[in-house]
């Protein structure tokens, strides 16, 4: 059957600053969704990572669709309202928008959907992450997709061993969705040139070049192209299909064993490691570190599995170790260099008002006369 997997996440407010959604505000989300769902959804799946709110939903209607995105519009907004009652922080902070128009793309809330020919068991991963942006999916889904070196899948089954093709973004370009298309492995070099920079591409779906089938689809929304400002990083969501045709979870996985560095943090302006959490869990160490999550399903007939955690098992407390180090040795440079994002990435304005005034206050030095020689 045709299959529509769509998740829409937002940070609709949190306690004890930006840690967690509460309790209340998750159930009222998840009532509002689950009281709309007859005849909208086949199914559909409420959690939280970081202070970010996901409702993956499972429907027959395409990517897009009016009503798929109108129902977590209203769900957020039944939230915030929820969220302010309790005095949350941050309440309604992604809804950049006074009105719903169709889609929630350009709106705040961050959307990865794709329309699939549901498999006879069709194995998918859902991952969701906060406190950093859409480019921290990039190495993960290079090395998954396009690198023998993580994936033996590549030359171990002959249909993922004629490659994948990349849908790549350009998300600094605020005129419309600029993208590009490139194939691995002919065109790897390519792809890495770009991937190299996260913060401004990103990619957005990866599809297989043996099938034509879609294996993942990527949430790229850049929350300050859409509001002009900082309002938080985009916490991005993402569907990645497993297995057979694809690589296998364990491929998938594997690369967020690395602890990666990527932008976000604190105050969305720093370079800190990605840390791979189980689900549900909160922000803490320097409003981080960074996390991600992932749930893993088998969907059928539009039905979901419950979700298995795929990062709860005893391998990545080790990972999860390691990560903490790195970040504590990152914080250690503080503000200097690399251990804050380059000036066009900090999320606030503060440094740049600083900077031109100090700009002001600059001289260039009379020359000074030559010596002679006595
Ligand atoms: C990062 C994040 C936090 C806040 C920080 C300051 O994405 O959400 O690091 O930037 O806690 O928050 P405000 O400016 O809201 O007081
Ligand atoms: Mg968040
Ligand atoms: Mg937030």
């Amino acid at each position: 059957m045709k299959l529509t997997l769509s998740v829409i996440k937002a940070d609709i407010g949190s306690i004890g600053g930006h840690v967690a959604p509460s309790l209340e505000l998750l159930e009222t989300v998840g009532t509002y969704v689950g009281d709309r769902a007859t005849g909208l959804l086949l199914d559909h799946y409420i959690s939280h990572t970081g202070d970010d709110i996901a409702i993956l939903m499972t429907h027959t209607r395409g990517v897009g669709d009016e009503q798929i995105h109108k129902l977590a519009w209203d769900a957020f907004l039944a939230g915030t309202a929820a969220a302010r009652k309790q005095g949350l922080y941050g309440a309604g902070q992604d809804l950049l928008k006074d009105s719903f128009s169709g889609n929630v793309k350009g709106m705040g809330p961050a959307v990865a959907e794709m329309e699939i020919d549901e498999r006879t068991s069709e194995p998918f991963l859902f991952f969701a992450a906060d406190k950093t942006d859409p480019g921290a999916y990039n190495l993960p889904l290079y090395l998954a997709f396009a690198d023998v070196m993580n994936t033996p899948g590549l030359i171990l089954s002959p249909n993922i061993g004629r490659g994948f093709r990349f849908v790549i973004m350009d998300v600094n370009d605020t005129t419309g969705d600029r993208i590009i298309e490139l194939n691995a492995p002919d065109e790897l070099y390519d792809i890495a040139a770009l991937l190299r920079d996260p913060e401004r591409y990103v990619i957005e779906s990866v599809w297989s070049r043996a099938t034509g089938e879609q294996a993942v689809a990527v949430a790229t929304s850049r929350l300050h192209n859409i509001a002009g400002k900082y309002t938080g990083k985009d916490d991005p969501v993402m569907l990645v299909r497993v297995q057979m045709n694809f690589p296998a979870t364990g491929e998938v996985l594997a690369p967020y064993a690395i602890g990666h560095f990527v932008g976000g943090c604190m105050r969305g302006s720093h370079q800190m490691p990605l840390m791979p959490v189980t689900l549900n869990t909160g922000i803490s160490y320097f409003d981080g570190p960074p996390i991600v999550s992932c749930a893993g399903f088998c969907v059928h007939n539009g039905k979901l599995t419950e979700p298995v955690d795929a990062f709860v098992q005893p391998f990545w407390n080790t990972v999860r170790d390691d990560v903490a180090q790195k970040a504590m040795e990152m914080r250690r440079q503080g503000f200097v260099g690399t251990a804050m994002l380059p000036m066009s990435e900090l999320e606030y304005t503060g440094i740049s008002e600083k900077l031109e005034a100090l700009n002001k206050r600059f001289i260039v030095r009379k020359e000074l006369p030559l010596l002679k020689p006595a």
